[in-house]
């Protein structure tokens, strides 16, 4: 078993992944500035497992916070969440993005190296498959473009990654390329809690659910889909969890870097996800058809052999688990975390 430092720890997807780590024996440090996040995941974690870990509020661009973690603990590997994530902020605020995500990347990188922590698992996007690559999405097409700021910080953190692995053969990189997690731990503890209006499709469903929405707009349904309606592959987050639990196993056991899908191979439309909401919730969803949102496309799913591979992991839940999981968190904590 190992001891792994998870920066953005208390956030969506690295909640459920601490959840995971404790569960399976690992041990974690957690660091995080709570700027989209709140301790009290932290304690749900600890609730859920049983188990206390380390935690540190800091900023990942602060370098000596960071250094003073890893001179405290001995790292085996860092599975790097940290980071902003909203598309549309990103366009309007692209300084911040670049210098959170990238500069926070590269001083996360300086420590681990200082340090002779050179194994990592960086939380990648679909996004960097851009727009001109036909689905289903393969690790080894092109990813050079991206449609927003937000999508350029992944596309260049995972160029510099490489470049560091090329640099020292002693590093081991995992890019793990998220298709669209959704859902909530089985505990109905931890889940999706977005500040203000949700932009992503999921969390906006369950708000119309909860009575805190009016209706659920639904971008476009003139699409070259089956509905008409953009299509996903929408993914666990637990699955997305047992991802991480397997490329921590194998940066650990490598050298080298490898780009890894993590999504289902399945694509779901718009209808699809409210339909699958209303059997778990029990009750109609109303909805309203608005024009299409800019920057969206028609289809977007993954080729997802390289994950059975390389990891011998493989998504296990379907969209009404996933479904039944997020409404069953909404239940619990109306007001969110
Ligand atoms: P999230 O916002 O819930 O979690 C990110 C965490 O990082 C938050 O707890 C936040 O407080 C923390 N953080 C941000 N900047 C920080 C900084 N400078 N220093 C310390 N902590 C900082 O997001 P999430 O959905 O859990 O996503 C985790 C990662 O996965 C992100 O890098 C995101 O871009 C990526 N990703 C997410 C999705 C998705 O749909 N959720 C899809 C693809 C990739
Ligand atoms: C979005 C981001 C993407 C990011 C991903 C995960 C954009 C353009 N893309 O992807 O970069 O990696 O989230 O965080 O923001 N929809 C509605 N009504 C809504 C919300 C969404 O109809 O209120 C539709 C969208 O048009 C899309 C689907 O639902 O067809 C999924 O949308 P969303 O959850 O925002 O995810 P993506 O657009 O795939």
């Amino acid at each position: 078993m190992a001891n792994i430092l998870v920066t953005g720890g208390a956030g969506f997807i690295g909640s459920h992944t601490c959840a995971a780590l404790l569960e399976k024996g690992h041990d974690i440090v957690v660091v995080d500035n709570f700027s989209n996040s709140k301790p009290e995941a932290l304690k749900r974690i600890k609730t859920i497992t049983g188990k206390d870990f380390k935690f540190y509020e800091l900023d990942i661009l602060d370098f000596d916070a960071l250094d003073k973690v890893f001179k405290e603990n001995k790292i085996d590997a860092v599975i790097h969440f940290a980071g902003l994530k909203a598309v549309g902020e990103s366009v309007q605020k692209p300084l911040e993005y670049y210098h959170n995500n990238i500069t926070g990347t590269l001083m996360l990188i300086k420590a681990m190296r200082e340090n002779g922590c050179k194994k990592i698992v960086f939380s990648s996007s679909a996004t960097v498959y851009g727009v001109d690559n036909p689905v289903p999405y393969v690790e080894t097409m092109p990813t050079h473009t991206a449609t927003n700021p937000y999508g350029y910080t992944k596309v260049m953190i995972e160029q510099i990654l490489t470049d560091v692995s090329v640099s020292d053969s002693e590093w081991s990189v995992a890019l793990l390329r998220y298709f669209n997690p959704i859902g909530a731990h089985k505990s109905g503890l931890l889940g999706e809690d977005p500040n203000g209006i949700p932009n992503n499709l999921f969390p906006y469903i369950a708000q119309v659910a909860s009575g805190k929405r009016e209706f659920l707009g639904v971008y476009g349904n003139d699409y070259d889909t089956p509905d008409g309606t953009g299509v996903r592959d929408y993914i666990h987050v637990m699955d997305l969890a047992d991802g991480h639990l397997c490329a921590v196993d194998y940066v650990l056991a490598h050298t080298g870097v490898e780009a890894v899908n993590l999504g289902t191979g399945k694509g779901s439309s718009v209808f699809d996800v409210l339909h699958a909401f209303e059997k778990a919730c029990g009750k109609e969803l109303p909805y309203k058809i608005l024009p299409r949102r800019a920057g969206d496309i028609a289809w977007c799913y993954a080729n997802t052999d390289k994950a059975k591979e390389l990891f011998n992991w493989q998504a296990k839940y379907d969209l009404d688990e996933m479904a039944a999981d997020g409404w069953n968190f909404t239940k619990k904590n109306p007001n969110g975390l």
